[in-house]
């Protein structure tokens, strides 16, 4: 059997992490690729030189010329602009979008049958737009947030515990924003609701609160401290593991950037719900019974993707 190619469009700092995690994982050969030239060769080259000290032999190459993500089976989508201090992701929406039209094309005109996992903020926006301009059928083009807001959410909460994060499951539901969702009621420490825990340990609902809060802002805390771009190592730990789980066909049931027909009453747009991701990319939305707070909760993140769906339509008149 030929060997997979992942694919991955943006070698920045979460395209050279992807990289590398991929190539050490063995999930294909890579190749990286970038508008900036030299970047990606010179990427490439770097961890190509990984091999032999780590041991794996996987092809790592870099260019700036889209036929050579042809054939590819996973497309990881970085490219664009991170944050800067003080910016939300819905700032970088105007630059992002022009990057997703000419990402959109190479993929449809290249690799139109790979599983695309898109990671460019404003997340819930970008891999809609991205949707728009590759044609690419919904089940194969996912947004990587919600394993990444869940494994934020269970850091804070395992520390908080003072527990291995190995115990900790926890949910994030909704945009990949300030107004997503964290799900106390579907989180748990091996199986104990994360509300009883805390009545166990002695933790009150403010505390509890304060956690769902740093959670939500959780990529901003850590633009504020970097000063340059933003992170990095989780989002593409957490990219990876949405691509094995559709490259080993593992019918995982990951929190991701789903496009909803119908399901949680929205029709058309990408929003953060659980998904089975197997070989056939998104298998399934899960619907999970909601209180009606966190139904009211998850209603204002779903209009402030419908809203930044709209100032894309306003900016590119094809997508409206
Ligand atoms: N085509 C291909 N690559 C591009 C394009 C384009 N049109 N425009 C920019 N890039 C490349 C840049 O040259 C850069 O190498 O995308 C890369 C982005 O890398 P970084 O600036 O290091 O950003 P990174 O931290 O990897 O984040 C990328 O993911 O989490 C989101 O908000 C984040 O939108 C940002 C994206």
């Amino acid at each position: 059997m030929a060997r997979k190619k992942i694919a991955l469009i943006g070698s920045g700092n979460i395209g050279g992490t992807l990289a590398h995690l991929a190539a050490q994982k063995e999930l294909g050969d890579v190749v990286l690729f970038d508008i900036a030239e030299g970047v990606p060769q010179g990427k490439a080259l770097d961890l190509s030189q990984c091999g032999p000290v780590q041991g794996f032999d996987s092809k790592i190459t870099g260019t700036n010329d889209y036929a050579d993500i042809a054939g590819a089976d996973v497309i990881i989508v970085t490219a664009g602009v991170p944050r800067k201090p003080g910016m939300s992701r819905d700032d970088l929406l105007g630059i992002n979008l022009k990057v997703m039209k000419q990402v959109g094309e190479g993929i449809k005109q290249n690799a139109p049958d790979a599983f695309v996992i898109c990671i460019t903020n404003p997340l819930d926006a970008m891999v809609w737009a991205l949707r728009e301009f590759s044609g690419l059928p919904h089940n194969k083009i996912v947004g990587m947030a919600g394993v990444l807001d869940s494994a934020r959410f269970a850091t804070f909460l395992a520390w908080e515990f003072e527990t291995s994060v190995r115990d900790v499951n926890a949910f994030v539901l909704g945009g990949h924003g300030d107004t997503m969702v964290p799900v106390l009621s579907y989180s748990t420490v091996n199986g104990i609701p994360v509300g009883d825990l805390a009545k166990i340990k002695g933790v009150d609902q403010s505390r509890l609160d304060e956690i769902v809060d740093r959670t939500r802002k959780g990529g901003g805390e850590i633009v504020g401290l970097l000063g340059t771009g933003s992170a990095f190592y989780a989002p593409a730990a957490s990219a990876i593991s949405m691509a094995e789980a559709y490259l080993g066909d593992q019918k995982r049931v990951l929190p991701c950037a789903a496009h909803l027909s119908g399901e949680y009453g929205v029709d058309g747009l990408y929003v953060g719900v659980p998904a089975m991701i197997g070989a056939g990319g998104i298998e399934s939305v899960v619907e999970i019974e909601l209180s009606d707070e966190e139904k009211s909760n998850l209603q204002v993140s779903i209009d402030a993707v419908k809203e930044l769906l709209e100032a894309c339509k306003g900016i590119d008149s094809s997508l409206a």
